[in-house]
């Protein structure tokens, strides 16, 4: 089977194309590695399969028609894994018309050549962060959604909907994840995991949004990979799945399992609580279990130890 990942040289997108190869799939990546974090980092993320004969590297844009056009005419990708996106809840607060411009415009630019060349499936990398303001959980695909709180959110979730729309227009069968806050190996360096643990070995203060009590559920990458991988080979027409942990953790007793994982105390510089933020994420994961087999391994303990050991030696 021949998948093109879109974001394939990001922190999920580059696990996933590792783990395809692996398992002997075709893969493209289109990545334009723009400069939201180094791209010395994704072209790092891309050196364990970048030789193999599977694997083929397009350097350009999701809204780009004329690269899109060469891929879909000379490749003949058969699944689209979309994960190119601008990926930061608080920058999407600074550049919020980037945010229109990548999630939202790239989205439906993927899925019309998606729809042009037939393709047969269709999977849109979404965010636990559209449930923004929802107190009830934990969250169920089918909750009402409350208002998303950050461009970002908004974004993510007009990409679902332009899912739902080509789906039902044109019968293709395409899944939204939502992907609940992903760590592991390669995790982008200003996410909270990965920024702690380098300020934390470095003896430098970490900044701490809000009183400490807010909860995250963290997912680690290679159940992301496993659920993707899962999400590719069933068959539906459209469906939401949340793909998370389904156990959460605040962020003081995080920054306590750092401390210990580290061994290193923690110097805490307190901020108030961001605008973009929200309180809880935490994913009822019994249709993914369900629909796609769906089975998150990794507990958060083993995760972050697994995240240090690679932090250490890269
Ligand atoms: N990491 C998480 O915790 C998390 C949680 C929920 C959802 N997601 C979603 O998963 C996907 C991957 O996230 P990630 O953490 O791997 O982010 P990432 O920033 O590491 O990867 C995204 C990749 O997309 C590429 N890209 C951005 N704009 C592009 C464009 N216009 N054309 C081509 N390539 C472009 C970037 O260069 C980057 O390599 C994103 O869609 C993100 O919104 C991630």
């Amino acid at each position: 089977m021949k998948v093109l990942v879109t974001g394939g040289a990001g922190f999920i997108g580059s696990s996933l194309c590792d783990k395809l190869i692996e398992r002997g799939y075709d893969v493209i990546n289109l990545d334009n590695f723009n400069n939201y974090y180094d791209p010395k980092i994704k072209w790092q993320n891309t050196q364990n399969v970048i030789h193999s004969p599977n694997y083929k590297l397009y350097v350009g844009d999701i809204r780009d028609p004329k690269i899109l056009s060469q891929i879909f005419e000379v490749e003949k990708p058969e699944v689209v894994v979309h994960l190119a996106a601008m990926a930061g809840v608080r920058n999407s607060l600074k550049d919020p018309l980037d945010y229109v411009d990548v999630d939202v415009k790239g989205t439906v630019n993927l899925l019309e050549f998606s729809r042009k060349y037939g393709i047969e499936k269709f999977v849109f990398g979404s965010s636990s962060s559209v449930y923004g303001k929802n107190t009830k959980v934990p969250f169920k695909e089918d909750d009402p959604l409350e208002g998303q709180v950050s461009p970002y959110a908004a974004s993510k979730r007009a990409g679902e909907i332009y899912c739902q729309t080509y789906s039902e227009m044109y019968n293709m069968k395409i899944s939204c994840l939502r992907f609940f806050t992903v760590y592991g190996p390669r995790q982008r360096p200003e996410e909270a995991i990965h920024l702690f643990t380098k300020l934390i070995s470095e003896g430098k203060p970490i900044p701490v949004f809000g009183d400490g009590t807010s909860k995250r559920d963290y997912t680690y990458i290679d159940d992301v990979v496993d659920g993707i991988i899962k999400a590719i080979n069933t068959d539906y027409e459209f469906e939401i799945f949340n793909i998370g942990n389904s156990e959460t953790i605040t962020l003081e007793n995080l920054i306590k399992l750092l401390e210990s994982t580290i061994d290193k105390k923690a110097i805490i510089d307190r901020k108030p609580f961001q605008l973009g933020d929200v309180q809880i994420t935490y994913a009822d994961i019994s249709k993914a279990k369900k629909i796609l087999g769906y089975e998150p391994k990794t507990k958060i303990e083993e995760g972050v130890k697994k995240f240090w050991e690679w932090y250490k030696d890269r």
